[in-house]
């Protein structure tokens, strides 16, 4: 009776140590039968008709000849780009992303996997994977890209018949944001204002231009034209004195982004404000 429960205790210790053997083969080389690497994504809104990058970065291998970098979008039945062997491969390409992609080859090696998208259409956004093989295995990571339009805006003086007026304008705005001014005197005193604002459709018939008058300006106090949507925050800023105007202006894009750190961990949410601050004039 002994020696029976000696062999139910060597059998359970062995299944336990294959057991252990196998986990640590699929952590250390992943199903594929390769280890994997860390694959790591990060982007910015695109802004509709100019050039955007989707970031994607992954652990450098010297080895040029054996990294491959694949970008997919969810819902495409086509590739967004493939690069492998040192140069672009298209032949899958997506029909909608013809002429318009580009990885920056001369980074490759360095572990830069970004994805260069010119010309951005409001059908761009939606959801993209990055994936990377290299000599030393593979790895993928996602994220959400958005596109929308956004443009810094530019404030100045308006002469009218019923006291002077301050006129803020941006070209190109999508969605249609809220506009709102905030007035502040030298001593730091919020100053009642009335403000008007008007949207005008642009030819491609998308972006709007966005024009905001406000009214019966004083001198000494500090004007500001707030312009924002879902993607994009924008302020443009006028100090009027009596002898002087300063102007500043900004433009923040929210960045919302999905990033997975190679395929195995659960993905993370967060908000980045990103500052691009653009003086004028
Ligand atoms: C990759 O390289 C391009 C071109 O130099 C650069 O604009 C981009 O920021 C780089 N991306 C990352 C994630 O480093
Ligand atoms: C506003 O109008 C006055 C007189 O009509 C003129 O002297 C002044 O230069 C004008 N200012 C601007 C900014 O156009
Ligand atoms: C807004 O203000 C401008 C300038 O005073 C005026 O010409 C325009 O008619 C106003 N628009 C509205 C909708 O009140
Ligand atoms: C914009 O819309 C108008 C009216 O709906 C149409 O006549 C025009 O051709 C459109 N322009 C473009 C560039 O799509
Ligand atoms: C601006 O001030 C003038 C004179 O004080 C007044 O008649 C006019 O109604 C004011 N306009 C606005 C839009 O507040
Ligand atoms: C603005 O400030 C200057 C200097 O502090 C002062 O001389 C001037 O009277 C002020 N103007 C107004 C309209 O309050």
């Amino acid at each position: 009776m002994a020696s029976q429960g000696q062999v139910i205790f060597w059998s359970m210790t062995t299944v336990i140590i294959i057991l252990a053997a196998v986990t640590a083969l699929i952590i250390g080389f992943g199903v594929s039968g390769k280890r994997s690497i860390s694959v790591t994504v990060l982007t910015s809104p695109g802004n509709i008709g100019q050039r955007g990058v989707l970031g994607c970065t992954f652990e450098p291998d010297i080895q040029i000849g054996s990294i491959a970098i694949r970008w997919a979008k969810a819902g495409v039945a086509g590739l967004v780009h493939e690069f492998k062997g040192g140069k672009d491969h298209l032949q899958e390409q997506d029909a909608s992303f013809q002429g318009r992609t580009a990885v920056f080859a001369d980074q490759v090696m360095g572990g830069n996997a970004s994805l260069e998208l010119r010309d951005v259409q409001v059908s761009d956004a939606g959801t993209y994977q990055c994936s990377v093989t290299t000599a030393r295995g593979s790895g993928a990571a996602v994220l959400r890209y958005r596109t929308g339009a956004f443009s810094t805006p530019k404030v100045h003086v308006e002469n009218s018949s019923s006291g002077d007026t301050l006129q803020c304008e941006a070209p190109r705005w999508f969605p249609r944001p809220a506009v709102h001014w905030t007035v502040y005197s030298d001593a730091g005193e919020y100053l009642p204002h009335f403000a008007n604002t008007s949207y005008e459709l642009n030819a491609e018939n998308i972006t709007l231009k966005v024009v905001s008058f406000l009214h019966n300006i004083t001198a000494n106090a500090t004007y500001t034209c707030v312009i924002e949507n879902n993607i994009a925050k924008a302020t443009g800023n006028i100090k009027v004195t009596d002898f002087s105007i300063t102007r500043r202006s900004s433009l923040q894009l929210v960045n919302q982004n999905t990033e997975s750190v190679s395929s195995s961990l659960p993905a993370s949410h967060w908000m980045l404000l990103l500052p691009l601050y653009l003086l004028s004039i």
